[in-house]
């Protein structure tokens, strides 16, 4: 198992993007649904990998000054690069808890929490971070609610139970939201909104896009747990469930908070 060569990285970099182009519809929905962007000027994008929400929700920070943090060199590299000529925007390689030099009215957080130690003392972090007022947006995993293996296809099921199995190993907190408003009032945020998330995949696009994120997801549990899977049976398996007559898929599990300081 090797985490940190630069193919895993580069494998691991086009995973989230896949998954973010499935996500972007709906993230789009939720900060239109929470009314909250007009008053936001600045925003942090802590845990940024190779910057999704900058490349698919750029329209939506055109007047927003963006700053996208991660430890990962490979990806800020990448993310740098691609937005050489934007203004407004810049990629930083730090851990996001060595940073401290700034502030900023809206923390995005995606994705981010499961893999950290202490969901608590990232909050305390995030709140020295943040203008009177300020806020954060948080995605991630939630175990109230139901994990959804989808498509439901036996491979794929097969597939998620072993990545489940093996992300535990890996430390991965799977109801880091219930610790996030367990730990809310003490760090200094009331926890304003919490939305499940529910994505529909069911336009031809989306429902290839989610062929291609389950077959990268194949092979970055083989790197990264070294869990062998079947391959071509997966893609068997997902191309028949395509040509089936209800191929809609809801992707659940997860969801959103929205978070405001209150100190
Ligand atoms: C699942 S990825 C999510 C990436 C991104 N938010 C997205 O939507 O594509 C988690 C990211 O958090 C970053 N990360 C984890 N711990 C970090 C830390 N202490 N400081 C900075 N980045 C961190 C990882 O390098 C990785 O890019």
């Amino acid at each position: 198992m090797n985490f940190k060569d630069t193919p895993t990285l580069e494998l691991y970099a086009g995973t989230l993007d896949v998954q973010a182009r499935l996500h972007a519809n709906e993230t789009q929905e939720i900060i239109q649904s929470l009314g909250i962007w007009n008053s936001v000027h600045s925003v942090l994008d802590a845990g940024c990998g190779a910057g999704s929400f900058q490349k698919y929700l750029s329209a939506r920070l055109k007047d927003k000054s963006y700053t996208g943090i991660d430890r990962e060199g490979l990806f800020i590299q990448e993310a740098s690069e691609r937005t050489k000529d934007v203004t407004g925007v810049r990629f930083l390689q730090k851990d996001l808890f060595e940073f401290r030099e700034e502030k900023f009215d809206l923390i995005y957080v995606w994705a981010v929490l499961q893999h950290l130690p202490s969901v608590k003392v990232a909050l305390q972090h995030f709140s020295t971070l943040l203008n009177p007022g300020g806020g954060i947006l948080i995605f991630d995993t939630n175990q109230s609610q139901e994990m959804k293996f989808e498509p439901n296809v036996p491979s794929v099921v097969k597939l998620f139970a072993d990545l489940e199995a093996g992300s535990q190993n890996a430390c991965r907190n799977e109801k880091c939201l219930d610790d996030v408003i367990a730990s809310a009032p003490s760090a200094g945020f009331t926890v304003v909104k919490s939305i499940p998330s529910n994505l529909k995949i069911n336009s031809p696009t989306d429902r290839r896009l989610l062929i291609e994120y389950v077959l990268r997801a194949a092979e970055l549990i083989e790197r990264f747990y070294s869990i062998q899977s079947d391959r071509e049976l997966v893609l068997s398996e997902l191309n028949a469930w395509d040509q089936s007559k209800s191929p809609t898929v809801n992707w659940g599990g997860a969801g959103w908070l929205w978070l405001k300081k209150t100190t």
